[in-house]
């Protein structure tokens, strides 16, 4: 229907950080709200889609009307990730740690007095959207965001092809922009033939926007 237009359609978003833990009590991580993504998964849901949220550590809450699956690391993000595949469309917004440590210790590392600092041994993480982006059951769209604080457009479009994805938005998070952490957000939506820049807006509108763009990519 016109007011449910993506009725049928299920949707995958990756939203928020991993934490990937060094013991029991610590862990190492990016910096990420959780916010754009979220909403992401909102828009796509009041649009009518059958959505999976897959979200590492947040403090906002659920959005309504979409299934959230809840995880730490990014390895088991990519685990729910292509457990919930088959998909039309996969959004990848969180912000995954490019490295987890290499082996977690079982209980916690205890600091002793005169004892050096632990090494930290770190391993590299998969890239989910990269898997999701070449997957043999690939969805119909897969759409990535690349935070950037230099050459926005020309990193975004490297990533483009790098991933498989079909669209990336590229955002400026340079400090001054105050984008991280925030509840406004800019962006350059970068596709195979072209970059359109978007004004600056409520997260809350970019992912309408972008839910808009996902309704009109389905249909054709
Ligand atoms: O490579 P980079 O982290 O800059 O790319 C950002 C995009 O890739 C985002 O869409 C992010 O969600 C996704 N990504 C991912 N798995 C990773 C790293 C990034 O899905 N391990």
């Amino acid at each position: 229907s016109e007011a449910r237009p993506l009725a049928g359609r299920k949707a995958i978003v990756t939203s928020g950080p991993t934490h990937e833990p060094i013991d029991p009590v610590r862990y190492i991580a990016n910096r990420s709200s959780g916010k754009q993504g979220h909403a992401i998964a909102a828009a796509l849901a009041r649009l009518g889609a059958e959505v999976t949220l897959v979200s590492g550590p947040v403090t906002i809450a659920d959005p309504a009307g979409v299934r959230v699956v809840r995880v730490e690391r990014a390895e088991e993000m990519r685990d729910a990730v292509l457990a919930a595949l088959p998909a039309d469309v996969a959004v990848m917004v969180a912000a995954v740690a490019d490295w987890r440590v290499a082996s977690t210790a079982g209980n916690k590392i205890k600091k002793r007095p005169g004892e050096a600092p632990p090494p930290l041994q770190l391993a590299e993480n998969p890239d989910i959207l990269k898997t999701v982006g070449h997957y043999a059951s690939r969805p119909r769209l897969v759409i990535g965001f690349a935070a950037e604080t230099e050459n926005v457009a020309e990193n975004g479009r490297a990533k483009l092809q790098k991933k498989g994805a079909d669209y990336i938005l590229a955002n400026d998070v340079s400090p001054a922009t105050g984008i991280m952490g925030g509840d406004r957000n800019r962006v350059k939506l970068i596709g195979r033939d072209g970059t359109e820049e978007w004004p600056e807006m409520g997260k809350d509108d970019v992912a309408a926007k972008l839910a808009a763009l996902i309704v009109a990519k389905l249909s054709s």
